[in-house]
């Protein structure tokens, strides 16, 4: 029935409306305030099942719908990816270590809509260059965002990212890519993390998507292990992600799965 209403572009991306963005709007907060919850729970010595065990908890107790359980097969309500896993880290018996960085990545859906998120988390003290890693992947995101509006190319977005991960010297995955979401987990378009400006669909107001940059210290290659899902780097070199899902508006784009207690960085304590 709601497939009825609204509009798709030509490039086969749907146009959302007012109270659509509502509905994104508290799914994303409610993915975003789990993952707050996530961070008193990292530590040295817990296992990442342990860390998917509150989630799948949460999202129960909050009588809400895991996105990602039966999800192609999934079994788990996160994706958990330690140091040289790219994403769809599988939750288990691995036992965080000192140093460790982790990306732990919700998607609930609330009413109907999928709100989709991720962030680093650091295990103990955090070495140097892993958090000029986080420090940088975050930034990329923000940079990717603030090139989100009107008129503006999904290049654009690329664009952004890419080239400020590159001057830092790492680099970006190409083997994954952000994507169109709503009242279903993956649609068009493909948001790709890296591009030449001024390419790619234009956007527009209505528009509702994720990105969310993978960003290697090392070369951008990756493989997928024997279990099917786990991605690492090639060149085992550690890497990082951050993922929002936003909502283009008439002068940007709001941002769903702000954090409500500023804890989106890890360093925020
Ligand atoms: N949340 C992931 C994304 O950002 C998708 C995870 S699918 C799963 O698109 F099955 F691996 F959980
Ligand atoms: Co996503
Ligand atoms: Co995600």
């Amino acid at each position: 029935m709601e497939d009825i209403r609204g509009r798709v572009t030509k490039n086969g991306i749907r146009i959302y409306e007012d109270a659509d963005f509502a509905g994104m709007r508290a799914a994303g907060r409610c993915a975003a305030e789990i993952l707050d919850m996530v961070a008193q729970y990292v530590r040295p010595g817990v296992t990442t099942a342990l860390l998917d065990d509150f989630i799948r908890e949460e999202i129960e107790r909050r009588g809400v719908v895991s996105a990602t359980i039966g999800y192609k097969g999934y079994q788990h309500a996160s994706c958990i990816s330690v140091n040289h896993v790219v994403c769809h880290g599988i939750p288990g018996a691995k036992i965080l270590a000192d140093g460790d960085i982790l990306n732990v990545d919700v998607t609930v859906i609330v009413d109907g809509w999928f709100g989709d998120t991720s962030r680093m988390y650091v295990a103990g003290s955090v070495p140097r260059k892993a958090e000029r890693l986080i420090e940088v992947t975050v930034e990329s995101l923000m940079r990717g965002i603030a090139a989100a509006k009107p008129g503006n190319t999904f290049g654009d977005i690329g664009y952004a990212i890419q080239s400020f991960v590159e001057a830092n010297r790492m680099s970006v995955v190409r083997d994954f890519c952000g994507h169109g979401l709503g009242r279903v987990f993956h649609a068009p378009p493909n948001v790709l993390h890296y591009g030449r400006p001024g390419t790619g669909a234009v956007l527009e107001e209505g528009m509702i998507f994720t990105i969310e940059p993978m960003v290697n210290l090392g070369r951008p290659e990756t493989k997928v292990l024997a279990d099917d899902w786990t991605a690492v780097t090639r060149d085992k070199s550690l890497s990082a992600q951050f993922e929002h899902s936003v909502g283009i508006t008439a002068t940007g784009c709001e941002i769903f799965t702000l954090s409500p207690a500023g804890k989106f960085h890890p360093t925020w304590s």
